[in-house]
């Protein structure tokens, strides 16, 4: 019992070595998507840590594996959708992306339950729901 909580250490403090990089540039994007500011407001604090490319992180993200969970939502959130390079969407893109927003917001699919729980501030009320809804049908695949 003792050797296994030796080696469950070792284990830990090794795997710690593996750091994925950072969600986090430095410059303002160009390509960001403009949007009304009570609905920039819903992004920033429910979509903007997965779906752009500024996460907000806590101390706890960076040890591992919680950074290795947190690395691989970031990635496959903005591989869905990245806010911040939303101008240089092809229409396709556009279009597509914009049948997903409508659908994720609708079902409440987004955000991601786990992300919920250990972020309530993010939880979007039915009124904020609405505004993103109304948003989101003003959106243009031009
Ligand atoms: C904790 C990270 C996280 C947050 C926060 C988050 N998403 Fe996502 N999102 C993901 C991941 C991971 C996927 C891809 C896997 C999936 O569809 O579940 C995704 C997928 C999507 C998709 C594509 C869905 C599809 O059907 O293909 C859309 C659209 C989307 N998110 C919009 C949003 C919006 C809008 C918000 C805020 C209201 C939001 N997301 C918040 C991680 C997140």
């Amino acid at each position: 019992m003792k050797k296994f909580f030796i080696y469950l250490i070792l284990i830990v403090l090794l795997i710690q070595i593996i750091r994925p990089n950072k969600n986090r540039s430095e410059t303002v994007s160009a390509t960001a998507i403009v949007a009304p500011e009570n609905i920039q407001i819903i992004l920033d604090k429910s979509c903007n840590d997965c779906h752009s490319n500024n996460t907000n992180y806590e101390w706890y993200h960076n040890i591992s594996p919680i950074s290795w969970i947190v690395s691989l939502h970031v990635k496959d959130g903005k591989d869905h959708v990245n806010f911040d390079i939303w101008t240089s969407y092809n229409k396709d893109q556009k279009k597509h992306i914009i049948k997903d927003l409508k659908k994720s917001i609708e079902t409440r699919e987004m955000p991601l339950v786990g992300y919920l729980r250990v972020h309530p501030e993010a939880v979007i009320s039915d009124e904020e729901n609405q505004e993103l809804l109304d948003w989101i049908a003003t959106l243009k695949s031009e």
